[in-house]
């Protein structure tokens, strides 16, 4: 505080419920800094149970909030309440980010932009199969989903261990997407360009399974959203067995990108120095 900065300007917010481990501050807080732009970004805890209050207080003008993000555990409600959810988060269901506009609240979600700009950034042809094998069909899967099979993809396998949600997804999204148990893995990956691992398994503490990549397409790209640590295992098995890999940290920083525009009037860049701050911040 006492930064003019802060004082004046757009106010925007992340809430989730717990919130204190976010990094969007931090990103945030570098592109208003880096820009030289008046306006605040902070994290906002929000208990389940107020995130109604919340939403109205926004909707009124009394929170003082101009816009935000929203994560784990209110993206369906955040949708849900929002007065204009865009084509995107209607078809998800879920709404990461937020803003008022002429009186109404908008929502959209990013992460799925935010997954493909960060494998256009660092692997340029990344798409060119258009063959794709997701592991796991939770609510991360769900995005990416969405914007590979936007991006003209003609084949995306969903494996999961609960066959049940892939089959959800498969019918959520349409024809090109597959749903598969985890035994088929070897079978759908064969020729596919890209493996992409959406499930918690080698994020710190979690167990790594160990993965054969020996039967994908030889050029293709294996990327994890997960993104601490910066090479999962997964990503680690995929580079020893000689295929290029994608952490999943621009992601994070990409799908950031939308809703710092829309609150701040500027579209700010995802560059090595934004990287090497939340790196230094693991
Ligand atoms: P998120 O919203 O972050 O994607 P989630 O909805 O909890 O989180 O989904 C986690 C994903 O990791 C799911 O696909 C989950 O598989 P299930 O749907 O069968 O639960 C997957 N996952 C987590 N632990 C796993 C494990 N030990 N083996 C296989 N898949 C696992």
């Amino acid at each position: 505080m006492g930064d003019s900065r802060e004082t004046f300007g757009p106010k925007a917010f992340v809430t989730g419920f717990p919130i204190k481990h976010s990094r969007s501050p931090l990103i945030h807080g570098y592109w208003l800094k880096t820009l030289g732009l008046p306006g605040s970004y902070r994290a906002h805890e929000v208990a389940p149970g107020g995130f109604a209050d919340f939403i109205h207080s926004l909707k009124d003008g009394s929170s003082g909030f101009t816009g935000g993000n929203v994560t784990i555990p209110h993206k369906e409600l955040a949708f849900r309440l929002a007065d204009k959810p865009d084509a995107l988060s209607q078809e998800l269901g879920a709404a990461n980010t937020l803003w008022l506009e002429e009186g109404a609240l908008h929502a959209t979600n990013t992460d799925g932009r935010g997954f493909i700009a960060n494998l256009d950034e660092r692997h340029p042809g990344w798409d060119r199969h258009g063959t794709t094998v997701v592991f796991g069909a939770g609510g991360a899967s769900r995005a990416i989903i969405q914007a590979v099979r936007d991006r003209g993809f003609k084949e995306i396998h969903v494996v999961n261990r609960t066959v049940e949600r892939a089959r959800e997804l498969a019918d959520r999204f349409g024809p090109r997407v597959r749903a598969h148990p985890i035994g088929a893995l070897a079978e759908v990956m064969s020729g596919a360009g890209l493996f992409i691992n959406t499930t918690s398994l080698g994020m710190d503490g979690e167990p790594a399974p160990q993965l054969d990549f020996s039967p994908l397409a030889a050029d293709a790209v294996v990327t994890d959203i997960v993104y601490v640590p910066l090479k999962t295992p997964i990503l680690a098995q995929a580079e020893e067995q000689g295929f290029p890999i994608v952490d999943g940290l621009g992601m994070l920083l990409h799908q950031a990108v939308p809703g710092f525009e829309k609150w701040f009037g500027q579209r700010p860049v995802v560059d090595a120095p934004l990287r090497a701050l939340i790196i230094a911040d693991m």
